[in-house]
């Protein structure tokens, strides 16, 4: 059973963009399928690896895009992506020192933080990059 299920409301418009946010969704899903069925320490350490380096890339993809189009956002709303990095990283960091469990509670958090965003601060660009043919 998936924590969390994509939904074409979601869409921001922007096809890379959709892909990346599915992909985030799924590792987010992985994560928790792993905790569920409390799977070696070797396994979700692999699965927080994968989502620290894709939600990494993702954030920059769409950094990449505020700065080719002037994105009057671009400020407020890299501070966020900074904020998140910076909370993803701190956990990881406990994790593999043995400081940090990785709960069911703590998935639901980080998957409420993703879809908000996803939600209030991409869909803000979602207009001004389709004026620009983003794909
Ligand atoms: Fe899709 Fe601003 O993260």
């Amino acid at each position: 059973m998936a924590l969390f299920e994509w939904k074409d409301s979601f869409s921001v418009g922007i096809g890379s963009i959709d892909e990346d946010h599915k992909g985030l969704i799924n590792i987010i899903n992985e994560l928790f399928d792993a905790v569920s069925h409390g799977v070696a320490k070797e396994h979700i350490s692999s699965d927080l690896a994968k989502l620290v380096d894709y939600t990494k890339t993702h954030f920059k993809r769409e950094e990449i895009f505020f700065e080719k189009t002037n994105y009057p956002l671009l400020e407020e709303h890299k501070l966020q992506h900074d904020v998140f990095i910076k909370k993803i990283n701190n956990l990881q960091k406990d994790f593999e020192k043995g400081n940090q469990t990785i709960s069911v509670e703590l998935l639901k958090f980080l998957t409420d933080w993703l879809v908000n965003h996803i939600l209030s601060s991409d869909r803000k660009y979602k207009e001004h990059f389709q004026r620009y043919r983003l794909t």
